[in-house]
């Protein structure tokens, strides 16, 4: 009895909650066409229904049909408008920082935590992004990561000739992960006794799902994977910040600005940004290389176009096994078309998330209030 008084209590907040921001985004300005889906839950499941990789997800190729390229919605709790128009999306981008803000759901503030990177904005993100370019900007790549990465592909290329089958996506996330590892903190995943790399595994298998914490849920692992990727890292930081040895990899860098007596960076941040880093670059590029290689095998044409490039490389050299020079690295036109296209058809990251910050009229005709944005690109 106690039981139902309470559930049904439950449900009379969450019903008048809904009703009340129902109500709330109604009365002001016009919003564009949508639906809210069900009370409390809105269209989370279907939302967060599989899709594949290289197709605009069927939630929103479904809507852009009833509806068109601008339609509102509703899940985990939030009111969005889903923007599929490169102009709008053009218009939003450019008025960042003044009408629109980097936003993101609360599954993922709670995944990533309310310290986390991804809720800095303007200078800081820039100041971020000037300290990751040490690591992966054009310098760095004409200096070393070229030929690093040369060396790690094929290597992994001949192990993976050796078994038989492989499976792509998982084979190249190891590989990239192997790299940035070693590359960031010195971290050797055959070598160290916790495995962060099975962490990550958790903490990306969850990111997309229901955001429900308990104990079965992909959602309650990921939490988990994101907690003890944290803790092994923030404990190879700790164990750095006490030693003097230079290591030449990122963390060096972290801990001199750690040091730095005008400091920005902290403890924290650092470790935050090493587990996002690790996360942005094995997760994206691995998918982007499987489907690279699923669009190169249902094209042979563009498989023999891409060997004749490389063998015209190759006999340019007066030794074959020459290391690749950055000359060669730039006159692969037809290589670099295909990697462009293959990222431009990947829905790597389906959609990203923007906060209006005041009332934003687009194309004269619909006026959105401070309610969160997604743009689908
Ligand atoms: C994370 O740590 C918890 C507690 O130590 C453990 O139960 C769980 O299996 C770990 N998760 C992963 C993915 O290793
Ligand atoms: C590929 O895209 C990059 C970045 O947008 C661009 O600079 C480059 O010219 C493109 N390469 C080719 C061959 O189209």
């Amino acid at each position: 009895m106690w039981v139902l008084v309470m559930c049904v209590t439950a449900l009379f907040v969450m019903l008048s909650h809904w009703i009340y921001t129902q109500a709330k985004t109604r009365c002001n300005g016009k919003l564009p066409p949508g639906s809210m889906g069900y009370p409390i839950i809105g269209e989370t499941i279907e939302f967060f229904s599989p899709y594949s990789l290289h197709d605009i997800p069927p939630f929103v190729r479904k809507r852009m049909t009833r509806y068109g390229s601008l339609f509102q919605t509703n899940f985990v709790g939030r009111n969005v408008v889903v923007s599929t128009d490169p102009e709008i999306n053009h218009f939003i981008f450019q008025q960042e920082g003044t009408s629109f803000q980097i936003s993101y759901t609360e599954s993922f503030n709670e995944i990533f935590g309310q310290q986390s990177l991804i809720s800095y904005h303007g200078m800081v993100h820039k100041y971020l992004r000037n300290l990751i370019l040490q690591l992966v900007g054009p310098e760095n790549l004409k200096g070393k990561l070229m030929y690093e990465i040369n060396e790690a592909t094929r290597r992994h290329l001949h192990s993976w000739a050796r078994h038989g089958t492989v499976d792509i996506k998982e084979v190249a996330s190891e590989m990239i992960f192997e790299y940035f590892a070693k590359k960031l903190i010195s971290y050797d995943e055959s070598k160290a006794s916790r495995k962060l790399r099975e962490n990550y595994k958790a903490f990306m298998d969850g990111l997309i799902s229901f955001p429900l914490n308990i104990p079965g849920t992909a959602y309650h692992a990921c939490l988990q994977g994101r907690k003890n990727a944290t803790k092994v890292i923030k404990d190879i930081f700790e164990e750095r910040k006490k030693s003097t040895t230079p290591h030449q990899d990122f963390l060096d860098l972290l801990l001199e600005e750690v040091r730095k007596e005008e400091k920005f960076l902290n403890d924290a941040i650092a470790v935050d940004l090493v587990f996002m880093l690790l996360f942005a670059t094995h997760e994206t590029t691995s998918s982007a290389m499987t489907l690279l290689i699923k669009f190169i095998s249902d094209h042979p044409e563009v498989l023999a176009e891409l060997v004749k490039e490389h063998e015209t490389i190759l006999r340019s050299r007066d030794k074959e096994d020459d290391e690749i020079t950055w000359q060669e690295y730039k006159s692969m036109t037809f290589t670099h078309m295909v990697i462009n296209e293959t990222v431009r058809l990947a829905n790597i990251v389906p959609g990203i998330f923007r906060k209006a910050l005041k009332d934003v009229e687009v194309k004269g005709k619909f006026k959105f209030l401070m309610i969160k944005w997604m743009v689908f690109d």
